[in-house]
């Protein structure tokens, strides 16, 4: 039988935990490679290049999916809140699987910087395990009118409320995203809890 906490990640496309124990079992459940970095809020001026950081600083992230221009994007995000300030910034997700299951979108053609380099790239894509979303509005630009199209639809239902996943994490919680189907966003960071609110990430590659 298939792990409970495995099969609600499955289900929902996250997993919402409290539990170390609970978190360490999961990761253990989850496939291949690992990378793992250390994310704290910074302001504009000193983030490097080609970061949300850089661009948004302290305020709201756009909804994105990590890794949108590496060949193979992480297949999982674990996200451990860690800082007494954790629970002060919000965090949301939404589910893209309605775009994904739309054979429509699988023509819409985006152009994704990436370093120097740009290349073209679908949102949509296919693996031998399914068909996957993906989408970071910071590196990828509509190449296509049916990615034009998309964006605005796409817009559209990230501002319905009822399509949002909303968290005020704990600290010393961590979550699980599916990241080839939900889209992820962190709120507004107040200046107060710069050095007082940090996240390790955790990437889970296919292979
Ligand atoms: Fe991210």
């Amino acid at each position: 039988m298939m792990d409970p906490k495995l099969q609600k990640l499955n289900a929902s496309g996250y997993f919402y935990t409290t539990s170390i124990t609970e978190a360490m079992e999961l990761a253990g459940l989850l496939p291949g490679k690992i990378k793992c970095h250390r994310l704290s809020p910074q302001e504009n001026e000193g983030a490097r290049s080609h970061t949300l950081s850089k661009e948004f600083g302290l305020g709201e992230f756009p909804f994105h999916s990590d890794g949108v221009n590496q060949p193979d994007p992480p297949r999982y995000i674990q996200l451990n809140f860690k800082g007494p300030d954790a629970s002060f910034v919000h965090f949301s997700l939404i589910d893209m699987t309605v775009f994904c299951e739309e054979e429509f979108w699988e023509e819409a053609i985006f152009s994704v910087r990436s370093g120097s380099k740009r290349f073209m790239l679908p949102c949509i894509f296919k693996k031998t395990s399914g068909k996957f979303f993906k989408y970071n509005p910071m590196i990828m630009t509509p190449l296509n009118n049916k990615a034009k199209e998309m964006v605005i639809e796409m817009r559209n239902f990230q501002n319905s409320i009822e399509q949002m996943i909303c968290f005020q994490p704990q600290e010393n919680s961590h979550i699980f995203i599916d990241n080839y189907r939900m889209l992820h966003s962190r709120g507004k960071v107040g200046k107060e809890s710069l050095d007082r609110r940090w996240v390790e990430r955790t990437w889970f590659y296919d292979n």
